[in-house]
Parts: C-alpha cells; sequence; structure tokens
C-alpha cells in the first residue's frame, strides 16, 4: 500500500506510522485524514499487529495543526455539509481498538494536539511543544482540543491554553499529566518502539480490555465503571490466555500468548 501524506512499516507485530509532509510541518490535510484511516484500518484488520506508534517526520513537528491554507476559503456550509473533523473520531480513535502511541517530536498545535490526544498515551521528545492555538485564527478547538485537553490536564491549564493560545513545552506538559513521559529528543523514537514492543508481547485480548477499561472512565459514572471492570475482569478469567498466564507466573516462565 502506497500513501500520498505518511509513511507506514512495520517492526514484528509494531507499526510504525509516521506523518510525512514535513515542508507543511505535517498539517493534517483531508489526505492526511483520509492516508490515517486507511493505515489505522489496516493495522486493526492485521492480526500480526499488536500496537502503533504515530509521529512527524522531521525534526521540527510532530503536527502543526489542521491545514490552514486548505480551511482558508473553505465556506461554512461545507464545513457543515461535510461534518468537518468528524472522520478523526468516529473512523481513527473510535475504529482502532489496538493500542496506539504518538510520540511527539516537536511542534504539536491546534489538531496536531488533538491528534496525539487521541493515542492512547504520549511520549514526548524534550522538544514537543503542545498548543491549542485556534483561537488565533478567529476559531476553536475542533478536533477534540477542549474536551480532550480538558480531560488530561483540567481546567484551569486547558482554559488557559485555549484563551491565550500559549503553548506548553514538554516537562509543563509531563507535569499537568498530558504526556506520560519525556525522553531526550534522539531516544524518542526508540523509546516508544520499545513501549510499544512491550505492548505487542502483552497477551492480546487483555491489552484490548485494558484500553477499553481506561477509556471507559472518561464515560462513565464511578459506580458504571467499577462495574464494567469487574465485569471485564471476570471475562478474562475465562481466557486461555488467562491460564497461562497464572500458569507461567506460578511456574516462573514467561507465557505463550494465543490471543484466546
Ligand atoms: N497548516 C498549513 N500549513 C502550515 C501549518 C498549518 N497548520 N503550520 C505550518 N504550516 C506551513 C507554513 O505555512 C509554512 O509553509 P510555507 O513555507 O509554504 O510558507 C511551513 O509550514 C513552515 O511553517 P513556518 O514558516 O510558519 O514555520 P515557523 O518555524 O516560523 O513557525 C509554527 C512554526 C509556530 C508552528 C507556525 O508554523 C504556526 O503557527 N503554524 C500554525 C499553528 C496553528 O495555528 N495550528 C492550528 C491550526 S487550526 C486547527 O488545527 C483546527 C483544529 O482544531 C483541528
Amino acid at each position: 500500500m502506497s500513501y500520498e501524506t505518511i509513511l507506514v512499516e512495520t517492526q514484528g507485530a509494531v507499526t510504525l506510522i509516521t506523518l510525512n509532509r514535513p515542508q507543511a510541518l505535517n498539517a493534517l490535510s483531508s489526505q492526511v485524514l483520509a492516508d490515517l484511516i486507511t493505515a489505522f484500518a489496516a493495522f486493526q484488520a492485521d492480526p500480526a499487529q499488536r500496537c502503533a506508534v504515530l509521529t512527524g517526520s522531521g525534526d521540527k513537528a510532530f503536527a502543526a495543526g489542521a491545514d490552514i491554507k486548505e480551511m482558508a476559503d473553505k465556506p461554512a456550509a461545507e464545513f457543515y455539509a461535510e461534518d468537518f473533523f468528524e472522520g478523526w473520531t468516529s473512523k481513527l480513535v473510535k475504529a482502532t481498538r489496538k493500542p496506539w502511541i504518538a510520540a511527539v517530536n516537536g511542534f504539536a498545535l491546534g489538531g496536531g494536539c488533538e491528534l496525539a490526544m487521541m493515542a492512547d498515551f504520549i511520549i514526548a521528545s524534550e522538544n514537543a511543544k503542545f498548543g491549542q492555538p485556534e483561537i488565533k485564527l478567529g476559531v476553536a478547538p475542533g478536533m477534540g482540543g477542549s474536551q480532550r485537553l480538558a480531560r488530561a490536564v483540567g481546567k484551569a491549564k486547558a482554559m488557559d491554553m485555549c484563551l491565550t493560545g500559549r503553548m506548553m513545552d514538554a516537562a509543563e506538559a509531563e507535569r499537568g499529566g498530558l504526556v506520560s513521559r519525556v525522553v531526550p529528543h534522539a531516544d524518542l523514537l526508540p523509546e516508544a518502539l520499545k513501549a510499544a514492543q512491550t505492548i505487542a508481547a502483552m497477551p492480546p485480548l487483555a491489552a484490548l480490555m485494558n484500553k477499553e477499561m481506561v477509556n471507559l472512565a472518561f464515560e462513565t459514572t464511578l459506580d458504571q465503571g467499577l462495574l464494567a471492570e469487574r465485569r471485564m475482569f471476570q471475562v478474562l478469567t475465562a481466557t486461555q490466555d488467562k491460564a497461562e498466564g497464572m500458569a507461567a507466573f506460578v511456574e516462573k516462565r514467561a507465557g505463550v500468548w494465543q490471543g484466546r
């Protein structure tokens, strides 16, 4: 499969997807979305692939936002008729049940920050900069920035970022809980791929359910979430991988997973 705006390669059970429009700081055009939907669908459909990493090409940007040049002359009626930006959540986030990591290598602004927040977690280079500067363009986040950022870092920082349009550096993003780890720039991809390989080596059904459980925490009351968590735990106890995992622990050996 060849793509116009991204690069895709596999390393064992890990799919590495690289946004590849460095001359436009990897701005997220409609073609990028189309390419990402195809690549993530292929990742999701391939039983040999267990975890993905998404990063940006070049040293400067993960993605500097939705493509402003594409949006500049677009009539409002078209944005509405196409339900512009809707596909990011329905076709990318919701359709990808397997875990994936964003490796943020530079600017993650506007849609770039929003895309990173669609990942299950973010590993950032010490050069990373996050922001929701849409207000400076006379608009507001449209791919989840106001909602996912508020859930990730709380109201104070989310309001600050959206209303002032200022950038947050990697250290502040880690303190605020937006990113799970910050690493030296040169270590970013190796570290993200290592984390992905670790996840890829886990029992696959347990990986899917762990992801589902954590995501549920943002959608339910505590009581409903705790109930769903217990039920999912109980379902997992019926898998062959649970029998293998516990036997392997007792026998002091590595487990061998079947994915059932
Ligand atoms: N869309 C289209 N092109 C973009 C872009 C974007 N979001 N961001 C950068 N580019 C292009 C620039 O136009 C420039 O192209 P040319 O060489 O053809 O002029 C090239 O990438 C390099 O950018 P700069 O020369 O601006 O680089 P810089 O180092 O001086 O500045 C920057 C870097 C601070 C990130 C600056 O590019 C910038 O502010 N970019 C826009 C950030 C932004 O506003 N993002 C939000 C977009 S709206 C959105 O995302 C809506 C949403 O909620 C989904």
